[in-house]
């Protein structure tokens, strides 16, 4: 399958560029911002895809309280953009969403047809771009995943949660981190090769694409320190103490519910990915 992927540099980006068998068309930021419509348009429509895969977004969680005209530019008509210039070019589009856009009250996995309740800015601009993708291209998948990590680091947020706690570690800081928000720690790696499945299979729809199990970031960072045999203090602290500008949810644990439906095989263990991740980053 011809495709051509909007964000190559990102975190999901280059993994897809690692993982994608057929023609792929990579495109960085430079090549195709999702805010100029006639960019959008004229470049899809000259290269031709059969698929249009979307990664770009803004995605700063917190910051998007402040700046949510970007969040909604980027996030909601930057997704509408590609969408429709990949309609116009018979082309299907595959965008990415998040567990934000739920609010974590539900107290068991969130499956698909679950309603959103987004908690912060960001979320709501991720559910808006769910709405006008699925409006603008009937052809679409629309991917939710959580917590990403991967080894070009998000270039977005300037790095990765793993990353971010070895620097801390290593440099001896005593690190306090919120032990009461739960998702599904996700390796791009793992989601990329997920979303070429996916895309094989034309059944398009709204999936959630996560590692299997569940954890906290506190025990998250205590899992990385595990497998790297590192021993800094690390204290659980609640979101209340923490008091970052957005809210995020206490539990967003997805159920991979449509594409076991779809026959895409399931998702190793976030532990698994961890330690994947730790071993071709040369950590251990
Ligand atoms: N990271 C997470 O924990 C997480 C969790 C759930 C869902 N997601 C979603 O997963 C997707 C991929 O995330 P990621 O971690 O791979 O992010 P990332 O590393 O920040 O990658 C996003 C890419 O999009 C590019 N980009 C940003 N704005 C753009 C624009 N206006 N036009 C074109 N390209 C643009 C970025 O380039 P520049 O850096 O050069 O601007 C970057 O290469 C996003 O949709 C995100 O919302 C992420």
């Amino acid at each position: 399958m011809r495709a051509l992927l909007i964000g190559s540099q990102g975190q999901l980006g280059s993994d897809l560029c690692r993982v994608w068998r057929g023609d792929l068309i990579a495109l960085p930021h430079e090549a195709l911002d999702v805010c100029d419509r006639d960019q959008a348009f004229a470049v899809i429509a000259r290269e031709r895809p059969e698929l249009v895969i979307n990664t770009a977004a803004y995605h700063r969680v917190d910051d998007c309280e402040t700046n949510g005209a970007r969040a909604f530019e980027v996030n909601g008509l930057g997704a509408k953009n590609v969408a429709d210039a990949a309609r116009e070019a018979g082309a299907a589009v595959m965008w990415i969403s998040t567990d934000y856009v739920f609010d974590g009250e539900k107290g068991s996995p969130y499956v698909e047809d679950d309603l959103p309740r987004p908690l912060s800015v960001y979320g709501a601009s991720k559910v808006a771009g769910e709405h006008l993708v699925r409006q603008c291209n009937s052809n679409h998948y629309i991917v939710r995943s959580s917590s990403l990590f991967g080894v070009a680091g998000a270039s977005g947020k300037g790095g990765n949660f793993v990353e971010t706690m070895i620097r801390k570690a290593r440099d001896g800081e005593a690190l306090r981190v919120v032990d009461d928000q739960v998702s599904s720690p996700t390796m791009t790696f793992d989601l990329a090769e997920k979303l070429q499945e996916l895309a094989a299979t034309g059944r398009y729809g709204l999936y959630h694409v996560t590692n299997s199990g569940q954890t906290s970031w506190c025990n998250f960072a205590a899992k990385i320190f595990d497998l790297m045999g590192l021993s800094p203090s690390l204290t659980p602290i609640s979101s209340a103490e923490l008091a970052a500008p957005a809210r995020r949810p206490a539990c967003s644990v997805m159920e991979n519910r449509a594409l076991k439906e779809t026959g895409v095989g399931p998702m190793r263990p976030w532990e698994e990915a961890l330690a994947a991740y730790l071993g071709e980053k040369g950590y251990l």
